[in-house]
């Protein structure tokens, strides 16, 4: 029993003082509070396609559990699902993938925990483009890793690169590991083959983990060419790799993902994936074998018309002086620079989401969620949201920003 000092209770693990949450749920937590007071709010703030699972596949999910096929299932994922994955991989990519190198996840974020969580000793450094989708810092902090952010460079009218000499320059005798995410949460670039090929170059001079988050590979628009990790050369002794159905397939309530990585690290990874989570839900599996051995026509409709509405909301958001739009190339978002506004008004990031929020009833979130110093001039407008609300939302967006500027 304690009676001096704190409660042993209220004494959390200190690293864990170190972490943050996602702010994409907290403003969408905002959003659906104002919604239920009766507010209308246009939302650009989740990262969730705005279309429901293909029927297909929650037919599939139906049916296993109708078989009963509701118990445990092996910790690496049911044998078809692998074998799915494999499928996918090795017809959609030049990959040589067998299935003894994949682990079945719940999510992608457990495949990110469980990649990242294998490998960070106290005192390493990790490399993460800057901006990023917030969880890798997380991980990495959680195990006493650090950050090391290296700012993308922006180009108003093209969008973002990877600052391949910037991240060159940043490696220490304490790097460990390189963080991409292609195509890019959150600003909606698929980085060029050149740009892979030479942080690949970089990857294998200095012996780094190259951890890569690809879950948006099914999103990319124009004619961009998109390189997998997975067509490397001697992959398997410097990349693990993550995918997931969230995305793609609309799946985002299922938490289905998987991760790749060599045969012999395999058995330890999943000692760290059963201590976690046993394995993924036993009948979101059949509904993955589903996904990636059924129709793909869903999935290439919803692309060709999140195609048209990034197009859309370029066309509306480059109306405003205020605003450095740029065509997104994949994944679904643009992240447009907002500083002359922010300079005009002396706002910050975070007061205009909230002004456009209660004012104007539009949710985009404030580059700083993505998590570092970047973002302070950005805001992200996620287009996995109706047309007729992007056309609609964007206008607002370019309305208010002239009104509060004045
Ligand atoms: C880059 C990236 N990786 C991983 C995830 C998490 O996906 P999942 O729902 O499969 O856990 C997200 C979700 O927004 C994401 O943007």
């Amino acid at each position: 029993m304690s009676t001096m000092g704190i409660d042993p209770t209220l004494s959390l693990q200190p690293l864990l003082g170190e972490i943050s949450g996602e702010s994409a749920f907290t403003y969408l937590a905002l959003a659906r509070e104002l919604s239920r007071k009766g507010r209308r709010i246009i939302s650009f703030g989740i990262g969730q396609p705005d279309y429901v699972t293909p029927a297909h596949i929650r037919e599939e999910a139906k049916k296993a559990l109708d078989e009963g096929f509701t118990g445990y299932t092996e910790t690496a994922g049911i044998p078809e699902l692998r074998e799915s994955i494999v499928y996918y991989l090795n017809s959609h990519y030049k990959a040589d993938v067998d299935s003894s190198e994949v682990i079945v996840t719940t999510g992608a974020k457990t495949a990110i925990f469980v990649a990242l969580a294998s490998y960070i000793r106290p005192g390493d450094e990790v490399i993460i483009p800057d901006p990023s989708y917030y969880a890798y810092a997380q991980v990495v902090k959680l195990f006493g890793g650090k950050p090391i952010y290296v700012p993308m460079s922006f180009e108003p009218g093209y969008g973002f690169r990877l600052d391949i000499n910037s991240i060159e320059s940043s490696i220490t005798s304490k790097t460990r590991m390189i963080v991409l995410n292609n195509p890019h949460n959150p600003t909606g670039a698929v980085f060029t083959r050149d740009q892979i090929e030479s942080l690949y170059d970089i990857v294998v001079k200095y012996k780094l983990i190259l951890v890569s988050d690809e879950i948006y590979d099914n999103f990319l628009y124009g004619n961009i060419s998109f390189k997998s990790v997975l067509e490397l050369p001697d992959w398997r002794s410097y990349v693990i790799y993550i995918n997931g159905f969230s995305k793609t397939f609309s799946m985002t309530g299922w938490r289905l993902g998987y991760l790749v990585a060599r045969r012999e690290v395999i058995p330890k990874m999943l000692d760290l994936a059963v201590t976690i989570y046993s394995c993924a839900p036993s009948f979101a599996q059949r509904a993955g074998v589903a996904a990636i051995k059924g129709s793909w026509d869903p999935v290439n409709e919803m692309v060709k018309e999140f195609e048209k509405r990034a197009e859309i909301l370029y066309r509306i958001l480059s109306e405003s002086e205020y605003i450095d739009a740029y065509k997104p190339q994949g994944a679904f978002y643009m992240f447009p620079r907002v500083s002359k506004f922010l300079s005009k008004t002396r706002m910050t990031v975070e007061d205009l989401v909230r002004r456009l929020l209660y004012d104007y009833g539009v949710l985009v979130l404030p580059g700083t969620a993505f998590p570092e110093t970047v973002g302070l001039n950005h805001v992200r407008i996620s287009f996995a949201t109706k047309t007729s609300d992007i056309i609609e939302g964007s206008r607002v967006i370019v309305e208010a920003l002239r009104e509060i500027a004045g």
